[in-house]
């Protein structure tokens, strides 16, 4: 199984571009972390996984930030690509390519997107009303506009989007409109822009949803149906401003592709990048493009937050099927949102910092693998969650440290000085022994299953519940007390435990990759986890193994507030978000 059968399939595995306006919080970690347990579970099963992203660098998001700092909008971007394309390493997501959006290949397939759309008919020129600000002369865009949403009556709705019901909008559609560079009422003038005949492919959009709804997580499915049923309307994909994709045609040199259209269109032009550096130019096909042949047919999987839906299941899949020939998204395994701490870190008034720390902070003080762990168990998939640091360390001690990194260590421990480190003979196996090995097969069973319909944390409830099953079989057979009066039942025990701790080892790897990485060390295996195959390692009687550290630390209250105190001085040194 380490090499990859011939029916193997390939996965595109996309994760929204996050925007290069600043450092990325914790929140921001979990469709990363999703696609790469993904990820790390389709590599183990044989599959041929591409996983793309990089940073949204265009738009307003950037060059507001930019403005504000009064340096360009190519700075800030660089600048902050750093920051989080070094986080995502130190959280262990193995992207094939993280690159950036300001790329000239990511400009050229842009451009390519662009001309198809328009000769096949699904863009067209129209003009529309824009806001303009009458003091800065300029025109404003989405976001430098703010005002009250016509949906839902929120007050600080952007231009792009309301933030409260997450719906689209227009920067005209805002009632009580404000320019966010001199406060001034803007003044609407008409421009010449392109657009999106989303109305189009109403129809073609339904029909491939139905065909997908088997699939999608209930609440994914319900929004896209909604949005489209409620009527698509064409969308403006240029905007007056200087920063982002040039147009490729004559007579626009002062608009640009608006950063959506561009962004959504990053996931193909990274597969086109990665292949160029992997010195096969044409490599990214076999992700993308369609030989008719639905049982190997490449599948797309975008891992979003909700508020990304609409672009990722209907106006890229829009985008897609007006380019045609290439792979729809097959799963948009969207998440609700997460909050800190309900927003704000506060959960007991001794552990306040000023703001939510930014990833790389954190990953500063904590182990990663505890941080994989506290937001897949507790992750938004169906509904909105609350991320605590009381929560956070609950889930480390109890559940990390207590009921899989302790039960490993003791284990290790005891073969250590009881059988100079050498894995026991299995001897003659009972029914409880056999129980708990068939317990083996069931949970990889039920873990890829699960994994494969992208339910991560049912997925890791099911590792840490063999973990459990491994804790009760040992307080059961008692290997520390049979060994006084038989040797061979003890070993009995220990053998067929350590299968167990085998099976943990590559469970777990998707989900905890650095840990894993450690126990394949301690269990005497060379290869690189990363490479090893979905299934239980077997661990053979004579196997010398060792138990160098515990796999996990606890994290008692003396040293959290020792880690908060340390968030709240690198606050102050940042001088919070942006
Ligand atoms: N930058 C966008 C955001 O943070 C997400 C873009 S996802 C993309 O909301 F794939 F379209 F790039
Ligand atoms: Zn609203």
């Amino acid at each position: 199984m380490t090499e990859p059968s011939p029916a193997a399939r390939h996965i595109m595995i996309g994760v929204a571009w996050p925007y290069a306006s600043g450092p990325r919080h914790v929140g921001h970690a979990i469709p990363n972390l999703a696609a790469d347990i993904f990820a790390r579970y389709h590599r183990m099963v044989g599959n041929h996984v591409l996983m793309v992203s990089g940073s949204d660098q265009h738009g307003t998001p950037i060059t507001v930030v930019a403005d504000r700092r009064g340096v360009s909008p190519r700075q800030i971007a660089e600048e902050n690509h750093a920051i989080i394309a070094d986080a995502w390493e130190r959280l262990g997501c193995s992207f094939d390519l993280y690159t950036e959006t300001s790329t000239p290949n990511h400009a050229r397939v842009t451009q390519d997107v662009f001309l198809r759309l328009l000769e096949q008919g699904y863009l067209f020129q129209d003009t529309m009303q824009a806001a303009y600000d009458p003091e800065m002369k300029r025109f404003l865009p989405d976001r430098y506009i703010e005002g009250t949403c016509p949906h839902c009556g929120y007050a600080d709705a952007r231009g792009d989007q309301c933030d409260n019901c997450g719906r689209t909008l227009d920067p005209v559609d805002l009632i009580a409109p404000r320019s966010k560079l001199s406060g001034a009422t803007p003044e609407i003038r008409e421009t010449t822009h392109f657009f999106l005949d989303l109305p189009k492919f109403t129809e073609p959009l339904l029909v491939w949803l139905d065909s997908h709804a088997d699939h999608w997580r209930p609440n994914v499915v319900a929004f896209t149906r909604n949005w489209i049923r409620e009527g698509l309307k064409a969308r403006a994909i240029t905007r007056d401003i200087d920063w982002g994709v040039p147009i490729p045609l004559e007579g626009f040199a002062d608009k640009r592709i608006y950063v959506w259209f561009d962004a959504v269109i990053g996931y193909l032009s990274a597969s086109i990048e990665w292949a160029a550096r992997q010195g096969d130019s044409t490599a990214w096909k076999a992700w993308w493009e369609l030989d008719g042949d639905p049982a190997s047919a490449p599948r797309g999987y975008y891992f979003v937050g909700k508020d990304n839906i609409p672009f990722h299941a209907i106006i890229w899949p829009a985008m897609l099927m007006g380019y045609g020939g290439l792979a729809l998204p097959y799963d948009v395994p969207a998440n609700e949102f997460v909050t800190i701490d309900g927003q704000k870190i506060s959960s007991s008034r001794s552990r306040t910092t000023e703001r939510l720390p930014w990833l790389h902070e954190f990953l500063d003080l904590v182990d990663p693998d505890a941080l994989r762990f506290a937001l897949t168990i507790n992750a938004p998939e169906s509904r909105d969650t609350d991320f605590s640091w009381d929560e956070f360390q609950r889930r480390n001690n109890d559940e990390l440290v207590a009921t899989y990194g302790n039960a490993v260590h003791r284990l290790l421990k005891f073969i250590g000085s009881r059988f100079d480190g050498v894995v026991p003979e299995p001897g003659d196996l009972d029914e409880r022994d056999h129980a708990l090995l068939a317990a083996i097969d069931q949970t990889f069973a039920t873990t890829g299953a699960l994994l494969e319909a992208c339910k991560f944390r049912d997925a890791l409830v099911a590792v840490m519940d063999l973990s459990r099953q491994l804790n009760r079989y040992l307080e059961e057979t008692k290997p520390w007390e049979a060994i006084k009066t038989d040797r061979a039942r003890a070993g009995t025990a220990l053998w067929t435990a350590m299968q167990v701790v085998g099976a943990l080892n590559r469970l777990t790897a998707p989900f905890l990759p650095f840990s894993a990485a450690r126990l394949s060390g301690y269990l005497g295996e060379t290869d690189d986890i990363v490479r090893a195959p979905w299934r239980p390692l077997a661990i053979p009687a004579g196997r010398p193994i060792n138990a160098e550290a515990p796999l996990f630390q606890k994290l008692d209250d003396l040293t959290l507030d020792g880690l908060l105190v340390r968030l709240q001085a690198a606050a102050v040194d940042t001088g919070g978000p942006v």
